[in-house]
């Protein structure tokens, strides 16, 4: 079989060096990568390092090979262009439809699905003609991932870095595995809650639980390739913040809650994929609490969390928000799942089995997808990433 075919553009910014990074993972697991560099990005990056790292002659302009027509063949041919880092010039020029240079001639002659990772100071990002490009290139179609927050050029910080290579590189493999398929939740918000909650005990310790974050980060790294604006709010996961989310964090299941219902008020999607403690310790020990010589240790009384599910379900103050819950069961799991949906209100409950390789920690999960107007869908034995995308589709089903 043919190698899939990725157009690599690179634009005249100074985080065009982590794009070798982007074409080293591309060509490593098999694609075949045409890198299209405009001429303000050679000042960073020579032709002959994407030549060599691409095994493919490198050219800025219309002008060479006329007779191979490339102006018009490199776009055809691809099966996925993606532009990183993408400079507000070149969001600009794609955005109004220039055909200046080669790059610029792709976008307008690519008929595959086109991401944009932008990277620029924060102050271009915000001015109105960028946002408004934006606007336009994802109206069109096109995937824009949301720059990420950090170290800028200089010493400022602030949101308009390019996100990690590695995790461009998988909104490309996952835009590339959908096909042709339309950005489906292209102008959704969609705010997800992943990881596990701890309720403090004492400076020392916590209650927690196992919840690794794994299906909620999959749900927002699947959200992101769909073309989703998305919010995750996670606790205590550690893992590496997927490209184009926003990423808030939470401790306890308070701060969660106070994230999730700020976020919830301006949102499409509420994916509630934390697990959140039932319970916290009634009282917080502000000293480590001491072992006493003979005697066993104080009971913990416990009290109740508010159940942020059921809260965000009721509110119906944003009117056709689709709210979806998960449920881990160890027995009786459909009936316990109908009966969940039943009390908390959501639209769609994904109820999985705790089991030995699936649920918490593994890269797979089994479940059956519960609807409030009584349809369920199950999902067999996968990775994570195949049970977020049933429930973009039953989302995106319902958003008609
Ligand atoms: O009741 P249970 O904990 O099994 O419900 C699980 C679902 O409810 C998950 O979607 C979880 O994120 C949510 N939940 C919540 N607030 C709680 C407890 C659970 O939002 N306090």
């Amino acid at each position: 079989m043919d190698k899939p075919k990725v157009v690599l553009g690179v634009s005249g910014g100074i985080a065009a060096y982590k794009a070798c990074e982007v074409l080293r993972r591309l060509t490593e697991s098999g694609h075949d990568v045409q890198v299209v560099p405009t001429e303000a990005s050679l000042h960073f990056v020579g032709a002959a390092t994407w030549s060599a790292l691409s095994g493919h002659p490198v050219s800025t302009q219309v002008w060479n090979d006329v007779h191979q027509v490339p102006h018009v063949r490199t776009g055809q041919a691809a099966d996925l262009v993606v532009v990183a880092p993408a400079t507000a010039d070149l969001l600009a020029r794609a955005a109004h439809g220039l055909a200046d240079d080669l790059l610029t001639n792709t976008l307008l002659t690519a008929r595959c699905p086109v991401v944009f990772a932008p990277a620029m100071h924060t102050e271009m990002w915000e001015h109105p003609a960028t946002q408004e490009n934006v606007a336009t290139l994802r109206r069109r179609g096109a995937v824009v991932i949301e720059p990420a927050v950090g170290r800028l050029t200089g010493a400022d910080t602030g949101k308009g870095r390019l996100p990690d290579p590695g995790e461009i590189f998988e909104v490309c493999r996952r835009i590339l595995a959908r096909g042709t398929a339309a950005p489906d939740l292209a102008g959704r918000h969609v705010v997800i809650s992943a990881g596990g909650t701890r309720e403090p005990l004492d400076p020392v310790r916590y209650l927690g639980n196992r919840s690794s974050g794994k299906q909620g980060y999959a749900l927002a790294r699947t959200a992101v390739a769909r073309g989703a604006r998305v919010t995750l709010i996670e606790a205590n996961t550690g893992l590496p913040d997927p490209a184009g989310a926003e990423v808030l964090r939470a401790g306890t299941a308070a701060q969660l809650r106070e994230a999730v219902v700020e976020a919830a008020a301006g949102a499409d999607v509420v994916v509630m994929a934390a697990a959140v403690a039932d319970f916290r310790p009634a009282v917080y020990a502000t000293g480590k609490i001491k072992k006493k010589d003979g005697r066993e240790p104080e009971p913990v009384a416990l009290v109740r969390n508010p159940d942020i599910l059921a809260e965000i379900s009721a509110d119906r103050s944003r009117p056709g928000r689709i709210v979806v819950g998960f449920a881990a069961e160890t027995d009786d799991v459909l009936a316990n799942g109908r009966e969940k949906l039943r009390r908390k209100g959501c639209d769609l409950l994904v109820v999985n089995e705790v089991g030995e390789r699936k649920t918490f920690g593994s890269e797979e999960n089994e479940a059956v997808v519960l609807a409030a107007d009584g349809a369920e869908v199950p999902v067999p034995f996968g990775p994570k990433e195949a049970l977020a995308d049933t429930v973009w589709d039953l989302v995106a089903a319902r958003f008609g």
